[in-house]
């Protein structure tokens, strides 16, 4: 296990809120910037009204607003899963943010949310083989790796692998005491 010594953001003010309507237009900018296009499964940009009208849709997802000094970073949702339980994104959009803790301490909250508020047994997650600050910052969190799903998703061009990780309620029950 990763030592969870290193919990804190290095950037103040680090707030992780629901997600709301007035979030949309952030949204919709930081997708349609491509900066993590290549990190992510989002086939965005989209419009703010097919945005706003999807998040309207998809109700069984529940998002949340990175929010870093007052500014709208990135977004953290727990969705439908592939497998079982639920499933963690995470998209911090500006590379500003990168490597300073912010993505640990936001899915963190979010893992704390999921098993406390819904009450899940499980959080899933799937990541390219290529994204180690990603794999690093789950890993972190405890995660775990169980999977390699070969091909699965197609995106720029190629066919890509998906690490599939995941995190159960008594680890993360065992492993939160540390935090
Ligand atoms: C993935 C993401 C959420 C992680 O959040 P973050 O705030 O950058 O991550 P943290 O700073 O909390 O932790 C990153 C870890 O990676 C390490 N790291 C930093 N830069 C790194 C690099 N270039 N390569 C490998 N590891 C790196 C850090 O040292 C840290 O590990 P450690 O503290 O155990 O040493 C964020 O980087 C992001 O949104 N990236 C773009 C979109 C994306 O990749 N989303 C995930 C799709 S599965």
């Amino acid at each position: 296990m990763i030592s969870p010594a290193r919990v804190r953001p290095t950037f103040p003010d680090v707030r992780v809120r629901l997600f709301g309507a007035n979030d949309a237009v952030a949204l919709r900018d930081g997708f349609a910037s491509g900066s993590i296009s290549d990190l992510t499964r989002f086939m965005f940009p989209r419009s703010v009204a097919e945005t706003v009208e999807r998040l309207r849709q998809s109700k069984e997802t529940t998002r949340f607003a990175i929010v870093v000094g007052g500014k709208f970073v990135g977004i953290c949702t727990l969705r439908v899963p592939l497998f079982s339980g639920k499933e963690l994104t995470i998209g911090i959009f500006d590379e500003a943010y990168h490597g300073r803790g912010i993505g640990t301490h936001v899915i963190r909250k979010v893992c704390a949310y999921g098993f406390k508020k819904l009450k899940l047994h499980r959080i899933e997650l799937g990541v390219y083989p290529n994204n180690t600050r990603a794999i690093r910052c789950y890993t972190r969190c405890g995660f775990q790796r169980e999977a390699l799903l070969r091909k699965l998703l197609y995106n720029d061009g190629e066919y890509r692998d998906i690490i599939w990780m995941s995190l159960l309620r008594n680890e993360w029950a065992s492993y939160d005491r540390h935090w």
